[in-house]
């Protein structure tokens, strides 16, 4: 298969802003111990929008930045642990209010938080199928509606967003990247139904887990393209906690500047937090047209993945 290429991207958060002191009037919280151990310092959450609606507003944008005509779009993958419904998915109604052709197959794909990336990756092998020659690829969460909001270990860590590119199969380059998965219930667990039916999480598991196998695989993806990290100038990582993105930085031999971070605005988005940060720097122009991105997840199940972009 091809590189993976985007063509536009966009992001789209709720209105309210929850701050670390809103969290400190809930349960028993600082501004001080949450920026310290997560980075955290605010992060956004549904009032009146649905996960649909912040996914349909980060696609929406995605395709008019991209100027790709909506005939040559061929598929459409939304990556959500927090889907408004069981059905239908979150990607058809994307696909509706975007008004795409029906030549266009639709599906959501729950990965956690390496679901924007197991998306990219899964488009990608479609794309190489031959078809229309582009996708589009969401990663949306409401988590605000998933968490024990007396439970002070994980609510702080959580926010809702959306993020979305429009991509294409880049034929000069061949991918490079790396999924893998290890069943796990432990770590992270957020049942459907019954009066715990919210995330239960072994924060201290999951950050040992997330700085290894991150810093793996981000390693044997370099390897595999012939890179030295030296050689990009970022790696978006998902933005779980500052320490663990310092802490593979550091076991990559990185600089700060390289490892883009916003952690401090959003929280943990899940599978919306690399496409958030691929549109920041979009965005505020901090990346070139041809510019090569690494982007590296780990997620609950657990699930990992890193991976080569092009701008
Ligand atoms: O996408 C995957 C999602 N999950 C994650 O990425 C989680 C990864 N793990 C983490 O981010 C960190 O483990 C946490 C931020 C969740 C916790 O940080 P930590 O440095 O591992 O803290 P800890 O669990 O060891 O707790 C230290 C202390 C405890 O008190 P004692 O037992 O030392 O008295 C906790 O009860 O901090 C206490 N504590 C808090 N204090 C103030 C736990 N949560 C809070 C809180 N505010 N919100």
């Amino acid at each position: 298969m091809n590189g993976i290429q985007i063509m536009g991207t966009g992001a789209a958060v709720p209105s309210r802003i929850m701050t670390n002191f809103d969290w400190a009037k809930i349960v028993d919280t600082n501004d001080e111990w949450i920026q310290s151990r997560s980075g955290i310092a605010q992060r956004y959450f549904c009032e009146n929008e649905s996960n649909t609606d912040l996914a349909i507003q980060a696609a929406k944008q995605a395709l008019e930045r991209s100027e790709v005509d909506k005939e040559d779009i061929g598929l459409v993958i939304v990556a959500t642990f927090t889907p408004d419904c069981a059905t239908p998915s979150m990607a058809c109604l994307v696909h509706e209010a975007l008004g795409l052709p029906q030549h266009a197959v639709a599906f959501d794909l729950n990965a956690a938080c390496s679901g924007f990336l197991y998306a990219m990756n899964t488009a990608g092998a479609i794309l190489a199928q031959g078809g229309k020659p582009y996708a589009l690829v969401v990663g949306s969460e409401k988590i605000s509606g998933k968490i024990n909001w007396q439970d002070r270990s994980s609510c702080i860590l959580f926010g809702d967003g959306a993020g979305a590119a429009v991509i294409r199969l880049n034929l000069e380059e061949q991918f490079v990247g790396k999924w893998g998965s290890v069943g796990n219930k432990e770590a992270l667990y957020c049942p459907y139904e019954g009066e715990e039916a919210y995330l239960h999480m072994d924060g201290q598991l999951i950050f040992k887990q997330a700085v290894r196998m991150m810093t793996e695989y981000a390693t044997e993806t370099l390897a595999a393209a012939d890179l030295k990290l030296e050689d990009l100038r970022y790696v978006v990582c998902h933005q779980a906690n500052k320490r663990i993105i310092q802490s593979v930085m550091r076991h990559l031999d990185g600089k700060e500047e390289q490892f883009y971070m916003n952690i401090q605005k959003y929280g943990n988005t899940s599978a919306a937090s690399i496409p958030i940060a691929l549109n920041e720097l979009w965005e505020e122009k901090k990346v070139a047209h041809g510019e090569k991105i690494l982007c590296v997840s780990f997620g609950a199940g657990f699930t990992f993945s890193a991976m080569l972009i092009t701008f």
